[in-house]
Order: structure tokens, then C-alpha cells, then sequence
């Protein structure tokens, strides 16, 4: 029986968690043809919660097309309306209609065609010679906009905080300038590095400023993951107990990418008999040593005030961390050295301010925990 488990991608259908609430949500704004700005810590779902709305429509037969445009690595302007064109085959699969539909459209815009060696689909994308962006990205958008004519769309560009970094002059405003005229679209701008992705969208100075309505994804409730889990379990004969899901997902602060990767190495033991104890931190403890190269470097790269404000964390749960006592117990001479180094520490999104700091990654910190000896 295979894994229905998994952790590298994201994940739709019998492997997708709950989410309903979500998912209802998001229908409402792409039926209304409302932007959203949909935002959470890295891995916790957005890229899932975006394809399986999208199976939903299709299966639903909403008559409504999807986009979902995957713009991480992308630099440039050329490398977003490339990947856009590149998108296209998702509303149309038929190449020769593709062709024809965007051919149409296209007034100073030539294609290559290429294929996808993987998957043998085809896809369509710019050449630019020596033209400008500017009349590729208005030609990309006309498309887009004919699409919408016919039927209601949504176009999710995922990773969107790619788009702060691209040099071209006043791109973010030429693109608003778009997609405010597009009212039978609802676009999702999807992003994990919040300071970057809320300061595009809250700051009245930015081009994209309350253009799209805030999303902010949260961790998956235990009540949800009991029922899942037990239901794929139940595939294999095997009863999971309702206070092992919740142990497992306390251990992980309800974070769906490492409950998946707990419940796939979980998936493979024999279990007929029921889980040891030893057997659960025998799983958690190689999920943190599979990552802790990973970990080791990236401490490697933190300047020792922000490693001893880090302890300083783990040691106060977050709080206090001001007080004189606590400073002295990490070897930190003064208040302003721990508020500099707080601020990279956010900047470079290890930690997090929730009331309390915070480390973000679980699996970071119970890496630090250890390497400490906390
Ligand atoms: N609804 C869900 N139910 C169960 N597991 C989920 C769910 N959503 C996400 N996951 C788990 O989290 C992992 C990361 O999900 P996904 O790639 O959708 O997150 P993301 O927020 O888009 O991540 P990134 O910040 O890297 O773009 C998935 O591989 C899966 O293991
Ligand atoms: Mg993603």
C-alpha cells in the first residue's frame, strides 16, 4: 500500500489535512473575483491550500479557469512574464488552441514552443529579442484579460515576495495598473517571507498598497489531524490512538510539513501491536538529524551575540529577555546588543515576534536544544 504521506511538495486530496474553513473562504473571494494576499511561515501550506482549492473548482466543474503561476527564482521582470506564458497550458492543455487563442492575442510578441521533457506537456513562452518588457508584460495581461471575458479566473502567483527584489524600474505599479482592470479575476499573491510580502501590500507607498485583502494561513488544529490520521492508518488495519496523533502533534507545534514527515516514517513500522514510546522519539530524533547539516550551517553563519541571544530565548521561553539576571546568564553585556541582534535575527526569519519570540522552525530549535544542552 503506498505512503499516503508526504512532506516535499504540496499535497492535495486524501494527503491534504482539513483546511475546509480555508477553503470555503477562499471559494467566496474567487467567485467575488476579490485579490488575496495569502501569507504564513514557510512550509506551512500555502502552495497546497492553493492547488487543492483549485482540484475543488475543477471537480466542482465551477467554470471558472486556474492559474497557478510558481514565480520562486524568478529575478527579473522577463523571468515573471516568461513563467506566466509558461503557466498558460493550465488553461489550455490543447496546445493547438493555446497557440491559437494566445497567436490572437499577440500583437508584437513571437513564442517559442517547448516541451517538457518530464511530463511531455507543451508550453509557450516569449522571445524576446530585442523588445522591451513593457509590451510583453501589456500582451501577457491583454491575454489574460480575453481569458477572463469568456469565464471567471483565478491566477495564484506563488512565491510572490520574488517580485520586491526584481531590479526593473516601476514594475510593481505597471503590473497594478493591470491587474486593477481585470474585475473577473481574482488574483491570490501567495508568500512566506512575511516582513517582505506585508510591506509590499501595507505600506502606502508601495504599488501594491491594499491591493489584495490579508490571508494569513495558520497551523493545522490537532482536533483536524486526529480524524485524518486515524482514517489513512485505518487503510493498513492499524488503530492510532486518539492521544498519539496529539502527542505527535504537540511534539511538532502542529506544523502540517513535519507531521507528514513523522506519519510517513511512522507509515513503514509494523503496528499492529501499537507504538512504543521508544519508537516515537526514535522518529523524532532522525527527523532532527536528518536536518542537522542544514542547521549546523546555518548557525555557522550567526554572529555570536545573535547565537547567545538564541539561548537567551530558549532560557526565558521567550520573555523577559531584558531582565539583568537573564542577560548575565547568556554573557550579554547590555540590552541594545540583544534589540540589535533580535532585529537580524527577525530580518533573517529564524525568530519570530508573537507576543513572546519565538524560534520559527521546531525542528531548529530542538536541533538548538540539543546542541546546547539545554
Ligand atoms: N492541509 C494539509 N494537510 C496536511 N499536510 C499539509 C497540508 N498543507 C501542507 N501540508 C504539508 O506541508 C508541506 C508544505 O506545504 P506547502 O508546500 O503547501 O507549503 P508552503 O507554505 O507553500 O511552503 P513554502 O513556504 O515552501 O512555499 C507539504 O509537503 C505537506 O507535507
Ligand atoms: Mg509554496
Amino acid at each position: 500500500m503506498q505512503n499516503p504521506f508526504a512532506y516535499s511538495n504540496y499535497v492535495t486530496g486524501e494527503s491534504f489535512c482539513n483546511r475546509k474553513k480555508e477553503l470555503t473562504e477562499l471559494l467566496k473571494y474567487i467567485k467575488g473575483s476579490q485579490n488575496v494576499l495569502l501569507f504564513s511561515h514557510r512550509r506551512s501550506g500555502k502552495s497546497s491550500l492553493i492547488r487543492q482549492v483549485i482540484r475543488d473548482i475543477k471537480e466542482q466543474n465551477l467554470n471558472i479557469g486556474t492559474l497557478h503561476v510558481e514565480l520562486y527564482g524568478t529575478i527579473s521582470e522577463r523571468d515573471f512574464i516568461t513563467r506566466t506564458f509558461q503557466s498558460l497550458n493550465q488553461l489550455e492543455s490543447n496546445i493547438d488552441r493555446l497557440l491559437k487563442s494566445v497567436t490572437t492575442a499577440l500583437k508584437n510578441v513571437k513564442l517559442n514552443l517547448s516541451i517538457d521533457p518530464a511530463t511531455g506537456a507543451t508550453s509557450v513562452s516569449p522571445y524576446f529579442g530585442a523588445a522591451n518588457e513593457a509590451t510583453f508584460l501589456e500582451e501577457l495581461m491583454n491575454i489574460l484579460l480575453k481569458y477572463s471575458q469568456k469565464h471567471k479566473l483565478i491566477i495564484a502567483f506563488d512565491e510572490f515576495q520574488e517580485v520586491a527584489n526584481y531590479s526593473e524600474e516601476g514594475f510593481e505599479k505597471r503590473l497594478r495598473s493591470f491587474i486593477q482592470q481585470h474585475s473577473n479575476i481574482c488574483y491570490i499573491f501567495s508568500g512566506s517571507q512575511r516582513h517582505l510580502i506585508t510591506e509590499m501590500f501595507n505600506s502606502t507607498n508601495r504599488a501594491f498598497y491594499k491591493l489584495a485583502d490579508s490571508f494569513p494561513l495558520d497551523k493545522i488544529e490537532t482536533k483536524y489531524y486526529i480524524p485524518w490520521t486515524r482514517n489513512l492508518f485505518g487503510r493498513k488495519n492499524i488503530h492510532l490512538n486518539a492521544k498519539l496523533i496529539e502527542d505527535i502533534a504537540t511534539r511538532f507545534e502542529n506544523h502540517p510539513m513535519y507531521i507528514q514527515n513523522f506519519l510517513f516514517h511512522l507509515w513503514d513500522e509494523p503496528g499492529e501491536k501499537g507504538f512504543s514510546s521508544e519508537l516515537i522519539d526514535k522518529i523524532e530524533n532522525s527527523i532532527i538529524e536528518r536536518r542537522s547539516l542544514e542547521h549546523t550551517v546555518l548557525w555557522e553563519t550567526l554572529s555570536i551575540n545573535q547565537k547567545k541571544t538564541l539561548k537567551l530565548i530558549l532560557l526565558n521561553d521567550g520573555s523577559n529577555l531584558f531582565n539583568a539576571d537573564a542577560l548575565k546568564s547568556v554573557n550579554l553585556k547590555t540590552g541594545s546588543l540583544v534589540s540589535k541582534a533580535l532585529s537580524s535575527l527577525i530580518k533573517k526569519e529564524i525568530i519570530v515576534k508573537n507576543g513572546n519570540y519565538m524560534i520559527q522552525d521546531i525542528v531548529f530549535k530542538k536541533w538548538l536544544q540539543k546542541t546546547l544542552s539545554l
